[in-house]
């Protein structure tokens, strides 16, 4: 299975918490030249690592809404997928979107950059939209066709109160999308929260919040599959999955990664390189250690892991329930012998379990 991630890097203004590869843009798109590009890239790639199909599609940024349904209509055309299409879109340039000619251009899934429902948090999180614009986008977006929509909410958020972070949630499911994501605010180095820290709940509160966020998402009938994601049954995200699962994917766009086995591939991050250079990857080869690393550190993130079977398939090491870290975990509690997985109180500290493969291997 391959999946393909597509980057769109510009944003209409960058997010003081995000470090995420976006650029604010300055002037006027040229959709076509990077359309043009993109398709150069894909080509290529394709060819290289002899991909003929793909079962998931991701349009990731920045802002991919920034384009027109015609845009990824042109794309798709040459990416041929029959599975799922992901685009992510900010509610701030939507106002004017027609997303039943995004669901016509073979868009079927789309994931809604939300943050929070609170006006003060917002203006605080640098969004360019209100409560309201997201309410708009996502009406719109069911009246377009879209039957699987993501939303992104965040939480741990500038002086935000346990009752506040939970309204958000209840907000998002009142709503009713089929999946939702619900991070936890990281301040990032080289970020704009980086240079002037905003003050953030402290762990008590954040404890509170996820205990009682938990509960609300689980009341409401979804289930979490990953640290952060909850969706209704059979509404997972399948592209995601196949990160966490250690699939392969193509990378292509400004400063997209991709994976072909244990090649790792890495496009220029700077639009106007990447578009004077569309061909241009930089590969390199990963050793058994940081492989298996790698692995753990995706897998472990699903709260069902995955099968010893697919371990080795996608490694080419052998399990390693036998070795002696790996049974250290199983004598704290932490991990399973039967699975690539945590039990479920390793899964509460998987920062530390994380932590003990650190440097092993
Ligand atoms: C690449 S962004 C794409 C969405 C779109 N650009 C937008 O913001 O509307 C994906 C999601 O990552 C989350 N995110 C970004 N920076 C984060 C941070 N520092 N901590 C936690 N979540 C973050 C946000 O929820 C965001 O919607
Ligand atoms: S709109 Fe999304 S990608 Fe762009 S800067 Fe904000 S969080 Fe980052």
């Amino acid at each position: 299975m391959t999946s393909l991630y597509a980057h769109f890097p510009w944003c209409v203004k960058k997010c003081p918490y995000c470090d995420f590869n976006s650029h604010p843009l300055g002037g006027s798109l040229d959709n076509d030249r990077y359309i043009d590009a993109l398709i150069l890239d894909l080509n290529d790639q394709r060819a290289k690592h002899n991909v003929a199909r793909f079962n998931t599609v991701f349009f990731g940024g920045g802002t991919p809404s920034l384009f027109d349904p015609a845009d990824f209509e042109r794309l798709l055309i040459a990416i041929s997928c029959e599975g799922e299409v992901t685009m992510e879109a900010n509610p701030g340039t939507t106002e004017h979107a027609d997303f039943a000619a995004y669901a016509r251009a073979g868009i079927n899934r789309l994931s809604l950059g939300v943050q929070s429902f609170d006006a003060g948090m917002l203006q605080r999180l640098g969004r360019i939209h209100s409560a309201r614009e997201t309410e708009h986008a996502f009406a719109a977006a069911r009246r377009g066709g879209f039957d699987n929509i993501n939303l992104d909410i965040m939480y741990g958020l500038p002086e935000q109160s346990v009752d506040q972070a939970l309204e958000d949630l209840r907000h998002a499911i009142a709503l009713a999308p089929e999946h939702l994501s619900w991070y936890q605010l990281t301040i990032e180095p080289k970020t704009a929260f980086h240079s002037a820290p905003p003050p953030l709940p402290d762990e008590t509160l954040i404890a509170d919040m996820e205990e009682h966020g938990w509960m609300l998402l689980r009341e409401a009938g979804y289930r979490r599959y990953e640290v952060s994601a909850w969706s209704q049954t059979g509404h997972e995200c399948q592209h995601n999955l196949n990160y966490w699962r250690f699939g392969d994917y193509l990378g292509i766009g400004a400063g997209a990664h991709g994976k072909v086995g244990r090649q790792r591939t890495d496009k220029a991050k700077a639009p106007s390189r990447y578009l004077s250079a569309p061909l241009e990857t930089n590969m390199r080869t990963l050793r058994d250690g940081d492989l298996r690393f790698e692995y753990l550190l995706n897998a472990l993130r699903l709260v069902e892991g995955t099968s010893w079977n697919t371990f080795s398939e996608r490694t080419g090491i052998p399990p390693l329930a036998d070795e002696p870290i790996w049974k250290r975990g199983c004598e704290l509690g932490l991990l399973r012998t039967d699975r690539v997985a945590t039990t479920q109180m390793g899964y509460r500290h998987l920062d530390s379990v994380l932590t003990m493969f650190l440097g092993d291997g």
